[in-house]
């Protein structure tokens, strides 16, 4: 019988994103049938598949424990609904910094608790959050403003994660280095992401991201065996994964380590879809 996978998407995207035709095309030389389906379209017959692969599902910050509740019902998910869980809220990174990985200095804030900021620049974000929406950048003497937005987001009910800014990325950008099946497979350079005003930036063609300048990047060593402790450290092997750095005067830090919806720029480099769709296969055997 031939074996199937479903890629969940979002409404915006039915057909993913500009890495989807490359993605479909990988598993259709490996024998597999691959269809992207609309997540929370009560019609999409996610059930006749063998796999469900949580891929453009950009839209489920607002309705997180939905997104979850639906993951937790399919017959089998990659990444497994543990991980999607723990990767969605970015809380995460105090479970890293505890276990000794590099991480921005990180408060957290959630709802009712009273917000304070570092001395000078920072970054205010929802703990639970994706393609930049809702990170803002304040510069040095704006307090008064990042702790309105911090309040903000509490309103919502979301925790305000607080970082000093990594003025780092501005000059050297952020890092993320992607991973399948464990192994290492290629990286790319991510622009800055949050401009000084910040409100008004372009959101891309789906509404649910901010525009993002990507480039390829050969990642250093110090990156390399950074990430590849922090997937050696994970309870279980993700089939994908991408860890975001941040340049820091002491070295790359992990601002953020995707396992549920990361873009993963195929087009930045040559033969990552078929690494990518071979993992996932290695899951159905
Ligand atoms: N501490 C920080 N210093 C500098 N830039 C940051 C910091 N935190 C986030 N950013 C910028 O904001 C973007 C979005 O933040 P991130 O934590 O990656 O959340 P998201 O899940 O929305 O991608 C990053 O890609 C980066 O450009
Ligand atoms: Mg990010």
């Amino acid at each position: 019988m031939e074996r199937s996978v479903a890629l969940a998407t979002c409404r915006e995207l039915p057909l993913l994103d500009p890495d989807g035709a490359g993605v479909l095309a990988a598993f259709e030389r490996l024998g597999v049938t691959a269809v992207p389906l609309i997540w929370d379209d009560p019609a999409a017959p996610f059930s006749d598949f063998d796999l469900t692969v949580i891929r453009t599902c950009w839209d489920y910050v607002p309705r997180r424990a939905a997104f979850l509740e639906w993951a937790s019902r399919l017959p089998r998910v990659i990444n497994p609904v543990a991980m999607l869980e723990w990767s969605t809220d970015k809380r995460y990174l105090a479970e890293l910094g505890a276990a000794g990985f590099p991480i921005p200095t990180s408060w957290f804030f959630a709802p009712g608790e009273e917000v304070s900021v570092p001395e000078g620049r920072c970054v205010v974000k929802p703990t639970v959050g994706a393609g930049s929406r809702g990170a803002r950048r304040f510069e040095e003497g704006e307090a008064a403003l990042a702790i309105a937005h911090a309040r903000a987001l509490q309103k919502e009910g979301a925790t305000a994660l607080i970082q000093p800014y990594l003025d780092g990325v501005d000059t050297s950008g952020e890092s993320a280095l992607l991973f399948f099946g464990g192994a290492f497979s290629h990286s790319i350079t991510k622009g800055p992401m949050l401009e000084i005003g910040g409100v008004g930036r372009a959101l891309d063609a789906t509404g649910l991201a901010f525009a993002e300048q990507i480039t390829p990047h050969e990642a250093t060593t110090e990156e390399r065996a950074l990430a590849e402790q922090l997937i050696g450290w994970l309870p279980e092997i993700p089939t994908y994964a991408r860890v975001d750095l941040l340049p820091s005067p002491d070295g790359p830090v992990v601002v953020e380590l995707e396992l549920v919806e990361p873009s993963l720029f195929f087009q930045m480099t040559s033969g990552a879809e078929e690494r990518f769709a071979q993992a996932v296969v290695d899951c159905l055997t």
